[in-house]
């Protein structure tokens, strides 16, 4: 055995990280270190999900009119409870729930962040053992410390977000975090229940092969779209095509397979869905801020994701998120029609 070797796990990785920071308080950490936990929680129930009562529906639907499964409200529930019973956060949102949730607890209202997350992502695929996630992001509360968070804290543009990230219950377990200094993978040693860190300072390649979209809805997506999805199946020099389609239908594993190999993932708008399916404040944004701390870019199709000015909890958008050169070429298509 190799004494010397060192892996850093998530808690000494965002510590270490507090030295570069002037008058770091260490809240973050402790937030990430809450999720951690609480991820490492839902991971073990995944890994049994074919063993144990925990799949099929719930027997409710959520706030967007979708079914339920028994995974997504334990996923919700571990991660509101680690937060809530954290000192870091003041509030949440949650696609699981149909308003911002303030812990008005005198500690909660001292607390400097909010988060939003989506805490089971890809949960049409748990019970056909295909790879699924929990995405979030944290944003500075903008009211005053002391009081309890209020709607201003939770409705923030994405450019606002000071870390972003997702965990991957895949063949590993993966929690994948950015700040605006980087972004950094870590994956789950189930012989010592630690997140490690395995994928330092990860970096978008600035083009691809890979292209993901739901290719049942061509028909339904504009010209632009179009286009570009035909430019993706034919041999070009500047492309370098035919490229290769890969759609798993886990948002998490599709942007997290294309994030480390390069490519392009597109939600886009449809004739009977002009807004697409994603929802920006608890998937597009977190995504949006991983993607381009690692060089590459996010749009709706008209404007970068993170400048979208927030309406509502739960507002959808459409997506297009990946390598620069593959986004370029695809702006290219979206603006000659
Ligand atoms: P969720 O399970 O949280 O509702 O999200 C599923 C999302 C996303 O992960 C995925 O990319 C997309 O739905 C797939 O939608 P289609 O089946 O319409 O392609
Ligand atoms: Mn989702
Ligand atoms: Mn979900």
């Amino acid at each position: 055995m190799n004494v010397n070797r060192r892996v850093l796990t998530l808690d000494e990785f965002t510590i270490q990280q507090l030295r570069h920071i002037p008058n770091a308080t260490g809240e973050l950490s402790g937030l990430l270190r809450d999720i951690g936990l609480a991820a490492k929680r839902v991971n073990v129930e995944v890994n049994k999900a074919g063993l144990v009562d925990i799949l099929g529906d719930a027997g409710s639907v959520n706030v967007q009119g979708e079914d339920v499964k028994k995974l997504d409200i334990f996923a919700n529930d571990q991660f509101t409870g680690v937060l809530h019973h954290g000192i870091s956060c003041a509030g949440i949102g949650s696609e699981e729930l149909d308003d911002f949730v303030a812990f008005d607890d005198a500690v909660s209202c001292q607390s400097k962040y909010v988060c939003l997350f989506d805490p089971l992502d890809g949960s049409g695929n748990i019970d056909v053992n295909v790879s699924i996630g929990t995405i979030f992001g944290v944003y500075r509360r903008v009211t005053e410390r002391g009081e309890v968070a209020s709607k201003e804290d939770f409705l923030q543009k994405g450019t606002q977000q000071v870390a972003a990230g997702y965990i991957i219950y895949g063949s590993s377990t993966m929690l994948v975090y950015a700040t605006r200094r980087g972004v950094n993978g870590f994956t789950l040693d189930p012989s010592i229940g630690e997140f490690t860190l395995s994928h330092p300072d990860i970096k978008c390649p600035p083009t691809g092969k890979i292209y993901s979209v739901n290719h049942g809805n061509f028909f339904q997506y504009d010209e632009g779209v179009k286009k570009y999805i035909d430019i993706c199946q034919k041999k070009t020099k500047t492309t370098g095509g035919p490229y290769t389609q890969r759609y798993i239908g886990s948002m998490v594993a599709d942007v997290h397979r294309n994030l480390i190999k390069g490519g392009i993932f597109m939600y886009p708008g449809t004739i009977d869905k002009p807004k697409g399916k994603l929802r920006l404040m608890y998937e597009c944004n977190p995504f949006a801020f991983i993607v381009e701390v690692a060089g590459g870019k996010a749009t709706n199709g008209k404007q970068r994701i993170l400048d979208v000015e927030p309406t509502e909890l739960h507002q959808r958008s459409p997506m297009f998120i990946g390598s620069k050169d593959m986004m370029a070429e695809l702006e290219t298509c979206m603006s000659e029609k």
